[in-house]
């Protein structure tokens, strides 16, 4: 079996069919190896010390737990060096983070949410990183980076991926051109390629969602998962089947596999929060990875990539996966169902 490694995979993308520029593959080089090194302090477990909580909390409101930080800390130290990013902004941070002086600057920013399903680290349960890159705006050389330089819709992504840290460490990438996962060699160190092309089915009989939020949901979502529920004799005349692993990058990557609909829809507990999940570092990359293996991805209405923010931490309801079946929800959301 011929093994071609990201390296092999970016170059060629770089020299063949000009989809990426030599510095962002260098960032893509970057992001791949920091998620290396998170998969070993992941692996390494309570031998490691990794497990648990720490006193603080981030922006989130939401305790940060050891990994969290310690994630967010490897991916800032291994891409401020290379002289490839104007600045960088995650989860975990308030605000932005401006590359330091010492260092050079570049053209590109990257976002992240540097540990996701924080709730599974301490069970042992598959978790995972989340990352976009955009351009920064054409005026940046010269200035400093601000956080309006990254509001910017996700259809301006450069490249986005996630890599999974479960039974095997998968790497999942899309520079525009396609969907490529790859498998962490753990003896040779490197990102194996194993799965070219990646498609998402188009249709399914399977729904992701936190059911115990029914009561907060709005009627439309409601009624879809009680049709769902109903089986062969309700409406969508169909059997569906369950999963709630509580790791975006987990479901989605059961649902990059195998197909299926992810849904964390806006709920009615704070109509300051338009859903949980973040757009900037978890909507939007993943809304670029299954539009481009033929999914579709949406706010349960609107194109998620659409979306102009209007801050850093905005949260939004994601409704993504099977192309039809996201299209149905969006049916019973627009209120033509
Ligand atoms: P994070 O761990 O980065 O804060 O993200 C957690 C997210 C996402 O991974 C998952 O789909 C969702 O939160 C789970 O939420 P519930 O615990 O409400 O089910
Ligand atoms: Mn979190
Ligand atoms: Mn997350
Ligand atoms: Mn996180």
């Amino acid at each position: 079996m011929s093994r071609k490694t990201l390296t092999q995979y970016l170059v060629e993308q770089q020299r063949n069919n000009n989809a990426i520029e030599a510095e962002v593959r260098l960032l893509v080089e970057v992001v791949s190896r920091a998620c290396k090194a998170i998969s070993h302090a992941v692996s390494k477990g309570a031998l490691g010390g990794v497990l648990g909580s720490l006193e603080s909390e981030n922006v989130q409101g939401e305790v940060q737990k050891k990994l969290d930080v310690m994630s967010n800390e490897i991916l800032l130290e291994a891409n401020e060096w290379g002289g490839h990013l104007a600045g960088m902004a995650s989860e975990e941070m308030e605000t932005i983070h401006h590359i330091p002086n010492r260092y050079p600057k570049g053209e590109y920013l990257l976002l992240f949410d540097p540990l996701d399903g924080s709730s599974n680290i301490d069970v042992n349960v598959s978790i995972g990183t989340i990352f976009s890159v955009l351009k920064a705006p054409a005026d940046i050389s010269g200035r400093e980076v601000t956080e309006k330089d990254f509001l910017q819709p996700g259809s301006r992504q450069v490249v986005a991926g996630y890599a999974v840290y479960g039974p095997q460490t998968m790497l999942v990438l899309t520079i525009g051109n396609g969907v490529m996962g790859f498998t962490l060699d753990r003896e040779l160190g490197s990102w194996v390629l194993t799965h070219e092309n990646m498609r998402v089915p188009e249709d399914t009989k399977e729904f992701s969602i936190n059911m115990s939020n029914m009561r907060h949901w709005a009627p439309p979502m409601r009624q879809y998962i009680e049709d769902c529920l109903a089986g062969t004799t309700g409406p969508l005349e169909k059997d569906y089947n369950m999963r709630w692993i509580a790791s975006m990058v987990a479901d989605v990557h059961r649902i990059m596999t195998r197909g299926g609909i992810f849904m964390y829809p806006w709920d009615a507990r704070d109509p300051k929060k338009p859903g949980k999940l973040r757009l900037m570092y978890e909507a939007n990359p993943m809304s670029f990875i299954i539009e481009q293996a033929g999914g579709m991805a949406t706010d349960s209405v609107n194109r998620i990539m659409d979306i102009q923010p209007t801050e850093l931490h905005q949260r939004v309801g994601v409704v993504l996966g099977s192309k039809n079946e996201v299209a149905r929800v969006k049916d019973y959301c627009a209120g033509s169902k």
